[in-house]
C-alpha cells in the first residue's frame, strides 16, 4: 500500500531550530501571557500584513469570536454570511448570540454574492461576515458599498488568505476586521493559532482586552473577554515558519501551473481563476467538476484518487446549511435556486503542498485523463 498523500501537509521548521527556542523558553520560564516570542511574532506579522492592529490569538475560531465581540452588535441581530465555509464562521456568529443569515455565492469565485447580500438585508441586520474562500478575494468594493450604505459592520474571514495583496494592498486592510487561522493545515501555521487584523490603531486596546478575559489592569475587568492568548510554543513555531512561507509558496505555485496545464482545458472541469491584481495565497487547489460535461462525478474522482491512497477533500461539502444546527435554513439568492446548492456537490480540493511529488502528480493526472 502506497504511503497516503493528504490534501494538506504542515509546514515545519528544522527540529534543531525548535529545540533552540525551546531552550530559551525553559530558560526564561515565560510560557504564555504575551511572552517574548509572542511579542516578536506579533510585531513581525504586523509588519508583514501592513496594518496598524494585528493581534495573535490561540486559534482562528477564538479570533473570530473576539472580532465579532468588538462591535457590541445588538443581541439577536443578523449577520449575513456564506454557507460555503468552515463551520467556525457560522458558529462564531451564533456563539456571540447573533443569527447567521446564509446567502448565495458567485459562480465566478465562490465568494459571497453582493446582490444576494442586498436581498437578505432586513432591519435586524447588523453585520456581514464574508469569506475569502480558497484564497479567492471577495467583491471588496461592492460589499463595502453595501455595508456603508446600510450602516453594517463588514468582517472578513480571511483564514484562507494570509499574505494576499490586492493591487499591492494588504488583504488585512479591507473592511472593519479580517480574521486569519494559523491551524496546522494552513500554509502559515503555529500548530494552532489565529489573528485579528484591523485598519484602525484604536481597535488594539479593546481587542487586547477581549483576548485576555476583558482584563484592563490588575483591578479592572472591562469587557466580557475570553482566553484567546497564544502561548510561547506556538509563537516559537510561528517565528520559525514565517521565513519559510515564501519558498513553500514558490513550490506550490509551480504545482498549480502543472495542475492547470493538465486540468485547465478538460471539458467540465473549472479551475480557480486568477483575479485581477490579486496575489495568490497558494492555500488550496479547488476544482469544480460538472459531471454532465466531464462524464464522471466529483465523488467518482474522489473515490478513484482514494484507491491510490490520495486523499482529496470535498471541501466544503456538506455546507453549513446541511449541518444539524442550521439544517435546511434558507439560503437567500437572486437566482431561482442557490448556486451554492449545485456547487457543493462539485467542489474538490486536490493535494496542494510541497509534499506532492512527481509520482503523485502522475497518478492524479491519470485519474483525470486516463
Ligand atoms: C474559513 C475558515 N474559517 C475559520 C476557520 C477556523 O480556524 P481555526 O481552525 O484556526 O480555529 C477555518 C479553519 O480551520 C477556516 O477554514
Amino acid at each position: 500500500m502506497a504511503k497516503p498523500l493528504y490534501v494538506a501537509q504542515p509546514l515545519l521548521p528544522a527540529l534543531s531550530d525548535f529545540h533552540t527556542l525551546l531552550g530559551e523558553i525553559w530558560h526564561s520560564k515565560a510560557l504564555t501571557n504575551e511572552g517574548p516570542f509572542h511579542q516578536r511574532l506579533e510585531a513581525e506579522i504586523g509588519k508583514y500584513l501592513d496594518v496598524p492592529t494585528s493581534l495573535l490569538f490561540n486559534n482562528g475560531t477564538i479570533a473570530l469570536l473576539a472580532a465579532l465581540k468588538l462591535y457590541d452588535l445588538q443581541p439577536g441581530s443578523e449577520v449575513i454570511t456564506t454557507p460555503l465555509t468552515f463551520a467556525a464562521t457560522a458558529h462564531s456568529i451564533s456563539w456571540n448570540g447573533l443569527v447567521p443569515v446564509f446567502v448565495d455565492v458567485l459562480p465566478e469565485n465562490l465568494t459571497l454574492d453582493p446582490k444576494s447580500v442586498e436581498k437578505a438585508i432586513t432591519n435586524k441586520t447588523s453585520a456581514i461576515m464574508a469569506v475569502h474562500v480558497y484564497g479567492s478575494v471577495c467583491e471588496l468594493e461592492a460589499l463595502q458599498e453595501i455595508a456603508t450604505r446600510n450602516n453594517l459592520r463588514l468582517l472578513y474571514d480571511a483564514a484562507h488568505a494570509f499574505g494576499v495583496t490586492v493591487k499591492g494592498r494588504s488583504i488585512a486592510s479591507f473592511g472593519d476586521a479580517s480574521i486569519f487561522s494559523f491551524h496546522a493545515t494552513k500554509l502559515f501555521n503555529t500548530f494552532e493559532g489565529g489573528l485579528v487584523a484591523t485598519p484602525k490603531e484604536t481597535d488594539k486596546a479593546s481587542l487586547r482586552c477581549l483576548r485576555n478575559f476583558g482584563i484592563k489592569n490588575e483591578e479592572e475587568v472591562v469587557s466580557i473577554g475570553i482566553n484567546g492568548k497564544m502561548n510561547e510554543l506556538q509563537a516559537a513555531i510561528g517565528l520559525l515558519n514565517l521565513p519559510l512561507i515564501e519558498e513553500e509558496k514558490r513550490l506550490r505555485s509551480n504545482l498549480r501551473k502543472k495542475y492547470n496545464e493538465v486540468l485547465g482545458h478538460l471539458p467540465g472541469i473549472t479551475i480557480q481563476q486568477p483575479q485581477d491584481g490579486v496575489s495568490s495565497s497558494e492555500q488550496y487547489y479547488p476544482l469544480i467538476i460538472d459531471e454532465g460535461a466531464f462524464g464522471r462525478s466529483r465523488d467518482e474522482i474522489y473515490g478513484a484518487l482514494k484507491e491510490h491512497s490520495i486523499f482529496s477533500r470535498k471541501y466544503f461539502h456538506p455546507i453549513c446549511t446541511d449541518f444539524s444546527p442550521y439544517k435546511n435554513w434558507k439560503v437567500t439568492s437572486t437566482r431561482p435556486s442557490p448556486y451554492v446548492n449545485t456547487v457543493k456537490s462539485r467542489v474538490l480540493c486536490l493535494p496542494f503542498h510541497s509534499g506532492v511529488l512527481d509520482e503523485h502528480f502522475e497518478k492524479i493526472s491519470k485519474v483525470f485523463v486516463g
